[in-house]
């Protein structure tokens, strides 16, 4: 995939240890293998993203198998579009869909997360693939190099994706429905209030070709309980209470319970 300076917006080169624009910006790849092009001014904090505990824990999950029926209809939503070329994964995590994905695809990926943590994790294990600190606000990519976006539990930046999607490229969107988890949002809350959600929302200059609902039950046990926890937004929520019931929590029968939604540009 072409990429951008995220400072002049030229063409970046890769050599044997950086990326170099003509005019002279340079980004050292990491001895982990993935590269930092977030600059300063577009970090709102100092680590921004998820934390290194939030991305091992979410690594242990998903290496458990538990989520394998949303990589599955990904990778055959992908596959029933006929799409092919440079796929790139938006909050891209540990890397566990993106590279599910283009393996099966047998496509070039590149990954992007703003949680540098994330992206170190992903690029110690598919190393086959381009791993990007990077915000999905500024994306490092040039104009119409994208064959298939795909955005898991992330970010929807409309205009951005349009820039970087090529005409008739396509948007794979997993978003989490309301009812999601509630097995665990039982244990941990006291009263479940249920907050309005649009799960299939209409994104300017794309057009939705189909939504479809994904729903499994699976049972974690142990120490994934904790890890089920940490990758969800309830982390930042839980109550000292809550906390206590889960951490007596030994097996946890849930429902995942979200929405595939495919979008092509305009
Ligand atoms: C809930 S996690 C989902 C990760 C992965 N897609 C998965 O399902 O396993 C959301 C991810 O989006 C990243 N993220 C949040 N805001 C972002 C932004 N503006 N640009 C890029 N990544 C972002 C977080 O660091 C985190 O890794
Ligand atoms: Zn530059």
């Amino acid at each position: 995939m072409e990429l951008i300076c995220p400072l002049c917006g030229e063409t970046l080169e890769k050599t044997e240890k950086s990326f170099r624009c003509p005019n002279r910006h340079s980004f050292d790849i990491a001895r982990q293998g993935y590269v930092h092009l977030l600059p300063v001014q577009s970090k709102r904090s100092a680590s921004p993203g998820d934390t290194r505990e939030q991305v091992a824990s979410r690594r242990r999950f998903l290496e458990g198998g538990f989520y394998e029926p949303i990589a599955r209809a990904v990778t055959q939503a992908a596959l029933d579009t006929g799409a092919r070329g440079e796929i790139l994964d938006i909050g891209c995590g540990e890397g566990y869909y993106g590279a599910y994905l283009a393996s099966r695809l047998g496509c070039p990926l590149t990954g992007v997360d703003i949680s540098k943590e994330a992206v170190r994790c992903a690029a110690g294990k598919y190393k086959e693939h381009t791993w990007l600190c990077a915000s999905a606000a500024h994306l490092p990519v040039k104009d119409g190099s994208v064959a298939l976006l795909t955005a898991l539990f992330s970010v929807t930046i409309p205009g951005e994706f349009h820039r970087v999607l090529r005409e008739g490229g396509c948007f794979l969107q997993v978003l989490a429905a309301p009812d999601h988890l509630l097995g665990l949002k039982s244990v941990i809350y006291d009263r479940l209030t249920e907050k309005p959600k649009d799960s299939v929302p209409q994104i300017p200059g794309f057009s939705l070709v189909k939504t479809e609902p994904i729903r499994f039950s699976f049972t974690v046990k142990g120490e994934q309980v904790q890890n089920l926890l940490a990758m969800t937004p309830h982390v930042y929520r839980i109550g000292p209470q809550g906390a206590a019931r889960l951490r007596e929590t030994q097996t946890l029968t849930d429902t995942a319970s979200c929405v595939l939604n495919l979008y092509r540009r305009a």
